[in-house]
């Protein structure tokens, strides 16, 4: 029997870095937020069954209409990882995530992620034991700093890949990473099945699936977004 394919959607950061006066998901863009925007993307995909979204254990500013398919849980803890790992025990627990379900792990904040792009991890990697990431081939030329702003090194590029989501693994072998005691410099669900010895598939993600970051990052992402007339 195929797999089914739930999207978890870990939305408890506080955006630091975009340094906004609520947490960057609460953005408004275009008459929705940005995590609402995330949402859509998975609720409206034919292969994803089930969509979980993780907010913080106090958050106020969340708002949605009712749907079948959307778990709304408030359970975000310290690290994102936590998240991820509070999210899946509670798919777990009230049985919507079997073991050998695939989970899609999704960055909240990657609003811009193309339909296709989850077809086509699904198609890559749905069946594959190890799982798989969207990523895409690093295309700059890259250099190490010295400490200062000097060049220390040129660094070669080749076999580099920067990492997207979704990450998609099984729910068994993902809880199973993530129930390692000491999460840290775990900042990607890859990170942390790797630590199991297990290579995930590189399955190519898209130069659309930017991550909203920094203040400016946010004319892009609006553009990415814009209603087609
Ligand atoms: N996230 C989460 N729980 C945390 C930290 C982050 O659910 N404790 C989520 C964020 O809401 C986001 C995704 O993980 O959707 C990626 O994290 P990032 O872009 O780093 O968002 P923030 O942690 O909110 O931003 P910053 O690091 O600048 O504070
Ligand atoms: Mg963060």
């Amino acid at each position: 029997m195929s797999r089914r394919n739930i999207a978890l959607i870990p939305a408890a950061g506080s955006g630091t870095r975009f340094g906004a006066d609520k947490p960057k998901q609460y953005l408004e863009i275009h008459g929705k937020t940005v995590l609402q925007h995330t949402l859509d993307i998975f609720l409206s995909h034919p292969q994803i069954h089930y969509t979980a979204v993780i907010l913080a254990a106090d958050d106020r500013i969340f708002q949605t209409a009712a749907n079948s398919r959307l778990g709304i849980f408030r359970a975000g803890g310290a690290s994102r990882a936590e998240t991820v790992r509070n999210g899946l025990r509670i798919l777990a627990e009230q049985n919507i995530a079997a073991p050998c379900d695939n989970i899609l792990v999704h960055d909240a904040a990657r609003c811009c992620l193309p339909r296709e792009a989850i077809g086509r991890l699904i198609a890559c990697a749905g069946e594959a034991e190890a799982g798989g990431i969207l990523a895409l081939p690093v295309a700059d030329t890259l250099k190490r700093s010295g400490g200062t702003n000097r060049i220390a090194a040129t660094v070669s590029r080749n076999g580099l890949w920067q990492a997207q989501t979704p990450q998609l693994f099984q729910t068994a072998l993902l809880e199973r990473a993530l129930s390692a005691p000491d999460l840290d410099g775990i900042t990607d669900e890859a990170s942390a099945v790797e630590r199991l010895g297990i290579r995930p598939l590189l399955v190519e993600g898209d130069a659309r699936n930017l991550k909203l970051t920094l203040p400016q990052d946010e004319p892009l992402v609006r553009l990415l977004l814009r209603p087609t007339p």
